[in-house]
């Protein structure tokens, strides 16, 4: 489609680098998308996210549409004048946040209807809406209404699940029509089931997309059996085009489904958890509120350029925590989303360079020694 492109720039193993070009800017990829849900990546100004690395935000269809409305973020110039963000935003659907957070949900073949989490006034998602939803906001790369269902399952639901998301596929490019210079993405479904997951690629690849994510992972089937999806599910999706693990994951994770062949991801991780005190670093995780960072004048890691590690120690960080300022979720979260930036930096500059399995090798490597 006119004004968005994916172009390969090289290959490492399964993995890829390249850029996709939009009106709105370019994103390097595997890139990882920081989470907007409710039009602000809680405790960071745009421009500070934008210092982290980051490419592409994530905004999410479900929490916009009840709070403050898709018609008024349209009346007022769109999500990206309303958030102050100008870069690309890819927008959930919203067909996996209503499972998870509306009450009273009412699923049929035409859509769901729900009552909304914060004040139970009553909505109807369904592919037409979400494409409706999603084109108020302005979104660059609008995800088609899917159903994600919760694990645990029996093959024939999540084969029921998959065709229902299938059929909803098809709609959601119905509605979606012809937008030049905006994108969108199916989703596959299937679970775990790698019959279900073929059948699922066959079917978004019939209807064509501009990209196509992975759906219905890190939904509680734990690191070995993702990976054990994404060993095939790449390879089953157009190599042409992007590729986009929903919801993933912990650094590891990340990692991992690079080297599977995954372009693009997003995950609330780093932003969540610098609000309760826990760091990512090379070392692995830090939490924060340890007694043992009290008196600690040496910064979260020394090897960091971000705000957080360049201005302050450990012992600052902790004390602030304790104090409940607002200030430590502010540092922690940009040292967080600037150290998985620097992780797919790191990814893209390696398989640039045709040695991704090196940079593994390190990655794991101080990993491995831990926190000191
Ligand atoms: N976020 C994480 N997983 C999913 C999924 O399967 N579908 C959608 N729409 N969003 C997700
Ligand atoms: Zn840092």
């Amino acid at each position: 489609m006119s004004g968005f492109s994916f172009t390969l720039a090289a290959t490492d193993g399964r993995a890829r680098t390249g850029v996709i070009r939009t009106p709105r800017g370019e994103i390097r990829t595997p890139a990882f998308m920081p989470v907007g849900t409710a039009a602000t990546v809680k405790a960071m100004l745009p421009e500070s996210v934008r210092a982290t690395g980051a490419d592409i935000l994530l905004g999410n269809t479900y929490h916009l549409m009840l709070r403050p409305g898709a018609e008024r973020i349209a009346r007022l110039g769109g999500l990206h004048r309303f958030m102050n963000w100008d870069r690309p935003i890819l927008t959930d659907s919203g067909g996996f946040q209503v499972m998870s957070l509306a009450d009273l949900r009412k699923l049929t073949e035409a859509g769901v209807t729900f009552a909304s989490h914060v004040d139970g006034s009553r909505h109807v998602l369904s592919p037409e809406t979400s494409m409706e939803i999603q084109r108020l906001l302005g979104s660059d790369i609008v995800m088609a209404f899917d159903e994600c269902p919760a694990l645990p399952a029996t093959h024939e639901r999540q084969a029921e699940a998959m065709r229902l998301s299938m059929r909803w596929a098809q709609r959601s490019r119905d509605a979606f029509g012809d937008r030049p210079g905006h994108a969108l993405f199916g989703i596959m479904q299937g679970g775990v089931e790698r019959d279900l997951r073929e059948e699922s690629a066959a079917a978004l690849r019939a209807i064509g997309f501009d990209g196509y994510a992975i759906g219905g992972l890190a939904v509680g089937e734990g690191q070995a059996a993702m990976f054990g999806v994404l060993d095939y599910a790449t390879d089953l999706l157009p190599a042409g085009q992007p590729r986009y693990l929903m919801g993933v994951g912990k650094p590891d994770d990340i990692v991992g489904a690079v080297q599977r062949g995954v372009d693009m991801m997003d995950c609330v991780l780093p932003s969540r958890s610098g609000r309760t005190g826990q760091a990512w670093t090379r070392r692995g995780q830090v939490n924060i509120k340890n007694a043992r960072h009290a008196d600690d004048p040496r910064p979260l890691d020394e090897a960091c350029s971000c705000p957080a590690c360049t201005g302050y120690s450990r012992a600052y960080l902790h004390h602030v925590f304790r104090a409940g300022e607002m200030i430590s979720g502010m540092l922690l979260t940009w040292h967080n989303l600037h150290y998985y930036q620097q992780i797919m930096q790191g990814m893209r500059d390696a398989i640039a360079a045709g040695g991704l399995d090196a940079w593994v090798a390190d990655f794991h490597a101080l990993r491995a020694e831990g926190d000191i």
